[in-house]
């Protein structure tokens, strides 16, 4: 079973080493190869969200949970990060930004036990395409909520890019979250 504190202590130690991304991925990657003790050692969310379970100026640790058929915006985060599933499926596309706008230029779908690292300028979006919660820990290499540049999202209809807003990111979870609760 995973061992939080010993975990946190670790990508800790990991965020300051020269080569830190691929540190922390190998931690993470270690962590959801038991994914059933990773579950054992966090909490069960009673809501779709984030919590943190590390903050700092250089590193940030949270134990995501996307509701069934959850559809996240296009975003950047402005710093590293890594991506480690354990319950679930987190389908992930990858935009490039174009002249005016972005334009899709790839994907990933992180199934349980895969792990992925995503540049301090990748701007993805995400899908949880199963009926069920899906479960990751998210690296980010530094402060999430203080970004060391302005972090930007981009609207899911026009494209069109926008100052990141957290109040109506976590506000996606709970509409996602009522939502996958409405009776067949
Ligand atoms: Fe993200």
């Amino acid at each position: 079973m995973l061992k939080l504190e010993p975990f946190i202590e670790e990508c800790r130690a990991a965020a300051s080493a020269t080569d830190a991304e691929k540190a922390v991925r190998e931690l993470v990657a270690e962590a959801v190869s038991d994914p059933a003790g990773v579950a054992a050692a966090l909490r069960e969310p009673e809501h779709a969200g984030f919590e943190v379970l590390h903050r700092a100026r250089d590193l940030t640790i949270l134990n995501f949970a996307w509701a069934p058929w959850m559809c996240f915006k296009p975003h950047n985060h402005a710093m590293w990060s890594v991506v480690g599933v354990f319950s679930g499926r987190e389908d992930n596309v990858f935009w490039r930004r174009t002249a005016n706008t972005i334009e899709a230029a790839g994907a990933r779908s992180l199934g349980m036990g895969d792990v992925t690292v995503l540049g301090r300028d990748i701007i993805h979006s995400v899908v949880n395409p199963i009926g069920k919660v899906t479960r990751a820990i998210h690296v980010y290499g530094g402060d999430f909520f203080v970004p060391p540049r302005p972090r930007s999202e981009w609207d899911p209809e026009t494209l069109v890019e926008r100052s990141w807003n957290l109040g109506d990111s976590k506000r996606l979870f709970l509409q996602a979250e009522a939502r996958s609760r409405i009776p067949d």
